[in-house]
C-alpha cells in the first residue's frame, strides 16, 4: 500500500510519516508544494526520508500558484470578511492538486495531509482530493491520533528516532507563502491582548518604520500586475520586491477575529505586504476603468468569490463561472497607479489609463466644461417622479 502525504517539512507531517507507517504499513511518498514558504528545499528532501519517507517529490510552483490562483483572487477583489486575503486559503488548492497528482502518478490508494480537526484546511484538502481524484481514501493522522499536546509528538519523535528542529520552535502556528503569512495561536488565542512584535514575521511596526513614505508605480495588463516602477518583472520577483518594500514600511498587517468554517471565531492575524498594495492598486484602477453597474455588480461577486476560496470551493462550477465574469470585467484594467507607502499605510497618489472613464471636461467646474447642466433638470425630473407620485397619492389619502 501506498499513501502520498502532503509534507511541509514541520513536526506534524514529520510525525505522521512514521505514525502512517506503522498504522497502515504502508510506503509514504511525501510531496512538498513550493509556494514561498521560504524553506531550504534539500533539507525537505533529506528530513522526510530521514523521517521514514520512500520518495520525495519537491515541486517549485511559486509561479503556477501566482498565475493561477493568486491573480485570480487579485482580479476579482477577494477579501475573506474584509481583511483577510486569503494567502493560505489561495495556496490550498495548489497543494492539493500536486498532492493528486503525485498520488496518481504513484498509483497511491490513499492521500494524507496533517491538518489539526478544528481548522478550514482540512475541508480545503479533502474537498480538493475529492472533486481531484475522487477514487483516493484521504487520511488525516493529526485529527486521528492521541498525541494530545506538542510536547507529546516531540516524545514520540524522540521515541522513533525522527529528526525534530528544536530551533524551528515558535509559540505560533505559522503558515507561509508568497502572497503572505498566517499567524495563530499562543497568546494570540486571547483576543483582548495586543499582538506582541515577536509575532509577526515580515513587517516592521509602523512606529518603527521610516519616517520618509516610499512611492511605487504599479502596472496593470488586464487586471494582473506586469510592471514595478517601469521595470517589467515575473510575477514571482514583483510580489516579493512589493512584499519587501511594503513589509519595511509596516504596511499589511491585519488583526481579526474571523468565522471558520468549522463554526469557530478565531483570533489571527496576517502579514500580507504585497496583497495589501496590489489588492488597493488593483481596486483603484477599476474605479478609473469600470462602469458604475459593473464596478457594483462586482462587488457582489467579490464577497462570493471569497467566501469560496475561504471555503475549500475552488474546484467547483460556480468558482469556474464567476472567473469567467471578472475575467471579461477586466479586458480594459490596465494602467498605471502610483502608491505611497507611509508607517503602515498604503495610500494611492495617482492613477492612470488608456482606458479611463474619468473625463477631464465632463468633471471640471472650470471654464471649458462641455458638461450640460440644463440635461440635469429633466433627468432628475424623471428619476424622482414615482416618489413624487406616491407622495402625492399619500397626501390624498390623509
Ligand atoms: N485562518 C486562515 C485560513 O483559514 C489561516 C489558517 C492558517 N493555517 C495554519 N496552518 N496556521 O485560511
Amino acid at each position: 500500500m501506498k499513501i502520498a502525504l502532503a509534507y511541509s517539512g514541520g513536526l506534524d507531517t514529520s510525525v505522521a510519516i512514521k505514525w502512517l507507517k506503522e498504522k497502515y504499513g504502508a510506503s509514504i511518498i511525501c510531496v512538498y508544494a513550493d509556494v514561498g514558504q521560504g524553506e531550504d528545499i534539500l533539507k525537505i528532501d533529506k528530513r522526510a526520508i530521514a523521517s521514514g519517507a520512500s520518495k520525495v517529490y519537491v515541486s517549485d510552483l511559486k509561479e503556477k500558484f501566482i498565475n493561477e490562483f493568486v491573480f485570480p483572487a487579485l482580479k476579482a477583489g477577494a477579501v475573506y470578511e474584509k481583511g483577510y486575503l486569503l494567502a493560505t486559503a489561495l495556496s490550498r488548492p495548489l497543494i492539493v492538486w500536486e498532492l493528486a497528482r503525485v498520488a496518481v502518478i504513484e498509483k497511491c490508494g490513499s492521500a494524507a495531509h496533517g491538518c489539526t480537526g478544528k481548522g478550514n484546511d482540512q475541508v480545503r484538502f479533502e474537498v480538493g482530493i475529492s472533486t481531484l481524484a475522487p477514487h483516493l481514501e484521504v487520511i488525516a493522522p493529526v485529527r486521528e491520533w492521541e498525541l494530545g499536546s506538542r510536547d507529546e509528538e516531540i516524545e514520540y519523535a524522540k521515541e522513533h528516532g525522527i529528526p525534530v528542529d528544536v530551533t524551528k520552535k515558535s509559540p505560533y502556528s505559522i503558515d507561509r507563502n508568497l502572497w503572505g503569512i498566517s499567524i495563530e495561536a499562543g497568546v494570540l488565542e486571547d483576543p483582548w491582548k495586543e499582538p506582541p512584535e515577536d509575532a509577526y514575521q515580515i513587517t516592521k511596526s509602523p512606529q518603527a518604520a521610516p519616517n520618509k513614505p516610499a512611492y511605487l508605480v504599479i502596472s496593470f495588463e488586464k487586471g494582473v500586475p506586469v510592471k514595478l516602477d517601469g521595470k517589467r518583472m515575473k510575477p514571482s520577483s514583483l510580489i516579493c520586491k512589493v512584499a519587501k518594500i511594503g513589509g519595511a514600511h509596516g504596511v499589511g498587517r491585519v488583526d481579526m477575529v474571523e468565522n471558520r468554517l468549522v463554526g469557530i471565531k478565531s483570533h489571527e492575524i496576517y502579514e500580507l505586504p504585497a496583497a495589501t498594495i496590489l489588492n488597493t492598486a488593483h481596486k483603484e484602477l477599476e474605479g478609473l476603468v469600470l462602469d458604475r453597474e459593473t464596478a457594483h455588480y462586482k462587488e457582489l461577486v467579490s464577497q462570493k468569490y471569497s467566501e469560496l476560496v475561504y471555503y475549500g470551493l475552488w474546484y467547483t462550477p460556480l468558482k469556474k463561472a464567476l472567473d469567467a465574469f471578472v475575467n471579461e470585467t477586466q479586458k480594459y484594467v490596465t494602467g498605471d497607479v502610483r502608491v505611497k507607502l507611509y508607517k503602515g499605510t498604503c495610500a494611492v497618489a495617482g492613477r492612470k489609463s488608456p482606458y479611463s472613464l474619468y473625463n477631464y471636461k465632463l468633471a471640471t467646474y472650470d471654464k471649458g466644461s462641455t458638461f450640460d447642466q440644463k440635461l440635469a433638470k429633466g433627468f432628475i425630473e424623471l428619476w424622482g417622479l414615482p416618489y413624487k407620485i406616491r407622495a402625492q397619492a399619500l397626501k390624498r389619502n390623509r
